[in-house]
């Protein structure tokens, strides 16, 4: 390293410590400064769905007018670039590697949300050391100018998952009705009770038959974490099992936006409703679609 970039570092650190220290939580995660929510998605299984719902639940936050930034932090296989079919120029390797500022790999996509790529291919990030960890969340904890930034993660317990979910204001938990799927979601909402820390927790069950299954796998793992591990876990909804995800992804087109009146969009909606604090649309009728529909016919008179 040159003279300059020591005296950089050196100035940086120095600024760094006049200014209030981040509180450590869960045994070393420095805690994001909370100019923006940050929401962490996570699961216990892998391919439950959480890249698929962190960015489409973006995108529907952005359409809703909220500054929201999607951070790829799947250091293992990063793909939230991939399924919007972007190619950013500098990803979070660039960054790890101090050749970066977090602020400088910020990519624009095309639907409304920005990005911050993963670091695919590179194994040996898939577990940071230490002090990049830290460095890291450094970087992190300057974000700021959103009202949400997503954290979609790898599956799984590992320090990183547990250092981003303990570092959020939120933890989604996503979990799929398959037996597997579900005592892994129980794992890792055990592994995030055992650290101090997060106080709120949220599940949803992707992948869903019908209203009762998902009803049904919300109840039986909130149910278990309250009487286990005496945790609240707030169900925040389910998602259809649909195949208009599936084509969605073949054409690296979100499907909030691909298939807008698919059962997944719907569903995700009512989700971002929820999460906004938003009364649910109803499409299907009810006294909600009711006055709806008698607006909108007002309004063509
Ligand atoms: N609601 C759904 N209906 C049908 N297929 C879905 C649904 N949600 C996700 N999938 C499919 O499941 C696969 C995995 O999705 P995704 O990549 O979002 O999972 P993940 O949890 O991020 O995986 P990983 O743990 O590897 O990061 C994708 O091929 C996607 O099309
Ligand atoms: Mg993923």
């Amino acid at each position: 390293m040159d003279q300059a970039a020591n005296l950089r570092k050196m100035v940086a650190s120095q600024a760094r410590s006049t200014k209030p220290q981040p509180t450590l939580i869960g045994g070393g995660a420095p805690s994001l400064e909370r100019s923006a929510h940050f929401i962490a998605i996570a699961s216990g299984k892998g391919g439950v769905g959480k890249t698929n719902f962190a960015i489409n639940l973006g995108i529907l936050l952005a359409k809703a007018g909220k500054r929201v930034l999607i951070m790829d932090m799947d250091l293992g296989l990063a793909n939230v670039n991939v399924i919007l079919g972007m190619i950013p120029k500098f990803n979070l390797y660039h960054v790890i590697k101090g050749q970066k500022k977090m602020s400088e790999i910020i990519s624009e996509s095309p639907y409304g949300v920005r990005i911050i790529a993963g670091a695919s291919g590179f194994s040996k990030l898939a577990d940071l050391a230490e002090e990049e960890r830290t460095r890291f969340m450094d970087e992190i904890s300057g974000i700021s100018d959103y009202d949400y930034v997503i954290i979609d993660t790898g599956a799984g317990v590992s320090r990183n998952v547990l250092s981003f979910v303990l570092a959020a204001d939120e933890a989604i938990i996503i979990t799929t009705p398959e037996p597997t799927a579900i005592t892994d979601a129980y794992g890792i909402i055990k592994a995030i009770s055992t650290e101090v820390g997060q106080s709120i927790i949220k599940l949803v069950v992707n992948c869903v038959s019908s209203v009762s299954d998902g009803r049904q796998v919300a109840e039986r793992v909130i149910g278990i974490a309250g009487q286990f591990l005496n945790i609240r876990v707030e169900n925040l909804g389910f998602i259809y099992y649909d195949q208009a995800v599936l084509a969605s992804v073949m054409k690296q087109k979100p499907y909030v936006l691909a298939e807008p009146t698919s059962r997944a969009a719907e569903c995700i909606d009512h989700i971002a409703r929820k999460l906004l604090g938003m009364p649910p649309v109803s499409n299907s009728g009810g006294f909600s679609g009711f006055i709806r529909n008698l607006l909108s016919a007002n309004k063509e008179d």
